[in-house]
């Protein structure tokens, strides 16, 4: 298992091209021998190349620029690696997405992209590389999740329950493949300013500005440098910051009915709101 000072022969990190994937990218760079970027934009990749190359001139860079939401690109990423004999001896599941509104609006395309990216993406390539890890004879898995896995969130409905796939995922994943020397961590942040908010809102509503958010918010070198630490001490899970971690375990021993209770907030609001209008 790894610890402080370990060097990682190969780390493949989705959705690097922004936010926590390209700060993973950043932080690993020092500690790592060969980085694989992948996202959609390879422009970005390029560009983030090029920045790690002038600061770390022999670390090994391959950028696969590939929609992770499309299984035929999945596997063109796998023959990609293949052909050049990579293992990844850590995989970073980082790329994700989220859809802030209520359900019965929301565009089809991009709640199907959401659960392929979030939870199939993810199993896929969890999937493809632990047999590779295996005959190495160990590797380590770090999933993105969120601290929405948590609990039902209406008007994020869909991306809770993604995020609460990857979490239930990732514990069970971390038992099962103790025993061929791969740990598993799962890391479930907070709100942080990356480019989420805006692909997850739907109009200009500053939904991710609120006083709730900002109080909460962590930066995403924070959030990386306490992830990437807990993989290297081998932790299960981790919450970036202790008032996450404190809420965290709030919400974990409330009852579901007091979840559903302060759920159905929501639509008293509302429906307080219609009657004002009226
Ligand atoms: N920011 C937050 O508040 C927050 C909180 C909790 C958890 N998270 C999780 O953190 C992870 C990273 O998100 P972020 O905050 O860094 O957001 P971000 O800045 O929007 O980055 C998302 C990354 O995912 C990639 N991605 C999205 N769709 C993809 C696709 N179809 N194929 C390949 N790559 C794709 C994007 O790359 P391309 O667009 O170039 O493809 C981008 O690099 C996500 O799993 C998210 O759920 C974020």
């Amino acid at each position: 298992m790894p610890e402080e000072g370990h060097r990682f022969t190969c780390a493949l990190i989705t959705g690097a091209s922004s936010g926590l994937g390209w700060e993973y990218a950043t932080q690993l760079a020092p500690i790592t021998n060969h980085l694989v970027l992948v996202a959609r934009r390879g422009d970005k990749l390029q560009e983030l190349q090029e920045l790690l190359h002038t600061k770390h001139p022999n670390l090994e860079i391959l950028c696969v620029g590939a929609d992770l939401s499309d299984s035929a690109q999945r596997e063109w990423v796998f023959t990609q690696l293949a052909e050049k004999n990579i293992t990844p001896s850590l995989l970073v599941n980082n790329a994700g997405l989220g859809d802030y509104g209520e359900f019965t609006s929301s565009n089809w395309d991009k709640i199907e992209a959401m659960i392929e990216v979030n939870m199939t993406a993810l199993t896929h390539l969890s999937h493809h590389f632990i047999t590779g890890m295996i005959t190495q004879g160990g590797g380590h898995i770090l999933n993105v999740s969120s601290l929405a896995s948590l609990l039902p969130i209406p008007d994020f409905a869909v991306y809770a329950a993604t995020k609460a796939y990857v979490t239930s995922f990732g514990e069970a994943l971390r038992t099962e493949l103790r025993e061929h020397n791969i740990s598993v961590t799962t890391v479930c942040p907070g709100p942080v300013k990356t480019g989420f908010g805006d692909i997850a809102s739907r109009s200009e509503e500053k939904r991710f500005e609120s006083d709730f958010y900002k109080e909460l918010d962590v930066p995403a070198e924070q959030v990386v440098r306490e992830s990437i630490h807990a993989l290297l001490n081998n932790r299960a899970r981790i919450y970036p910051s202790w008032k996450v971690a404190l809420l965290a375990a709030g919400i974990s021993i409330l009852p579901i009915v007091a979840i559903r209770s302060f759920n159905s907030l929501r639509f008293r609001k509302s429906t307080t709101l219609e009657s004002t209008d009226e």
